[in-house]
């Protein structure tokens, strides 16, 4: 019963996924919530009150007028006990309405009028996800700290396929026990740098590397699900800031160093998940570099700070977390890199791998040993690292 006694209100919007709500709703009965449904008109044109009533075990609530709740307040009253509202399937009406404060109906009134989080599984047709305005809707919602499950690409019920299908159910309750979960990390600041970086050779060129920042950025991600006021050191990537968390963003190692340099001394953990540049271009040219036919072209690099091997070694150090993507050997490398840069804790995975994909396959080395976290989705394996690494943390001085 992970979810015992939590008060979760259910918001069904129209849309044809609202059939993985009834599953839904009966998986968080299952699981020990207490569940109150509210529903949109449309959405009770594709599941019916009366069975997310009988799988909710409660009355179901779908109109702004309803007199069953005394001073007709229901707007208001419905949601006020809630620990978590969930809406799914959030339709692209649904979002367009949460991220213009519109309270139109009962669901999105309950919305605006909320005090605890949000969640929302979207679910709509592909070319509905992809217009400009329902993404300009999902990006105000995010910066509004609206969290988004989803939505994930496959096969759809109108026949096309894309980007827009609801995901199933048990993800969804995987993303409400992670937010109504324990909380690992309260209270604790995190710093975390990640993507790649990109050093200049002359105004229009780079060296850089193919990491995605995927990882990196499931690294705050998760830290801020547990709790901690994480944040993250960016380098270039095109990726959405995790919710909660404040990201700064930089280019050059040199810029990342300054970044942490600035941050670490008031952190409690340090996670260096960025692939940084090990090399800059000495020789650096001031104008755009001329092809000059026949000849070559020599670049001299000299080294790059290490950032992580710095911060370990600072007088009080964050508990400092190493990432090593390596090509082979994983093992005897990652423990080489380990005691080299002094870290309690690496996470090492096989670079060829992990590069920009959604999965990872990691594997842990403190100084208990090794500790593989298998391979999995690279925010499930990061809820893995941020669990270990709170335990490792020193317990709170009494
Ligand atoms: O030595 P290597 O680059 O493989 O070490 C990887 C770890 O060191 C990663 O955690 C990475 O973020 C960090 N690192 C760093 N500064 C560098 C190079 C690597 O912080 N200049």
């Amino acid at each position: 019963m992970t979810l015992k006694g939590k008060k979760i209100l259910l918001g069904l919007t129209g849309g044809i996924a609202a059939y993985k709500a009834a599953e839904l709703c009966r998986l968080l009965v299952k699981a020990g919530a207490e569940v109150r449904i509210a529903m949109t008109q449309a959405a009770t044109r594709f599941v019916t009150p009366l069975t997310m009533q009988a799988l909710s075990g409660q009355p179901v609530w779908s109109d702004l007028w309803d007199e069953r709740v005394p001073d007709a307040m229901g707007h208001i009253e419905l949601s006020r006990d809630r620990e978590l509202i969930v809406v799914a399937p959030a339709s692209a009406d649904f979002l367009a309405r949460l991220a213009a404060g519109r309270a139109s109906d009962l669901l999105s009134a309950l919305c605006l009028a909320r005090r605890c989080p949000l969640l929302v599984a979207p679910a709509m047709n592909v070319e509905m996800w992809e217009n400009a305005a329902t993404q300009r809707n999902v990006a105000a919602l995010r910066a509004d700290a609206v969290r988004i499950a989803g939505p994930a690409a496959g096969d759809q019920a109108c026949g096309e396929t894309g980007m827009g299908r609801m995901i199933e159910a048990a993800e969804i309750l995987r993303e409400i026990e992670v937010l109504l979960g324990p909380k690992a990390l309260a209270g604790k600041r995190v710093l975390v740098t990640a993507g790649p970086t990109q050093e200049p050779i002359d105004p229009v060129r780079v060296l850089t590397n193919l990491s995605s920042g995927k990882m990196g950025y499931a690294v705050a991600r998760a830290a801020e699900e547990a709790g901690a006021d994480v944040t993250l050191v960016s380098g270039p990537v095109s990726l959405a800031t995790p919710p909660g968390v404040a990201r700064l963003d930089v280019s050059t190692a040199q810029e990342m160093f300054d970044a942490v340099k600035a941050r670490a001394r008031g952190c409690d953990v340090f996670v260096s998940v960025a692939a940084v540049s090990d090399y800059r271009v000495r020789n650096r040219a001031a104008r755009k570099i001329k092809k000059r036919n026949g000849e070559g072209l020599t670049l001299e690099l000299e080294e790059n700070p290490d950032i992580l091997a710095w911060v370990a070694r600072m007088p009080k150090p964050p508990f400092c977390v190493g990432f090593a993507a390596e090509s082979e050997k994983l093992a005897q490398h990652a423990r080489e890199k380990r005691a080299m840069k002094k870290l309690p804790l690496l996470a090492a995975n096989l670079a060829q791998e992990a590069l920009g994909s959604e999965e990872n396959s990691i594997t842990l080395f403190d100084d208990r040993g090794e500790h593989p976290l298998g391979r999995a989705p690279k925010i499930e394996l990061a809820r893995k690292l941020v669990a270990h690494l709170a335990g490792m943390l020193p317990a709170k001085k009494r």
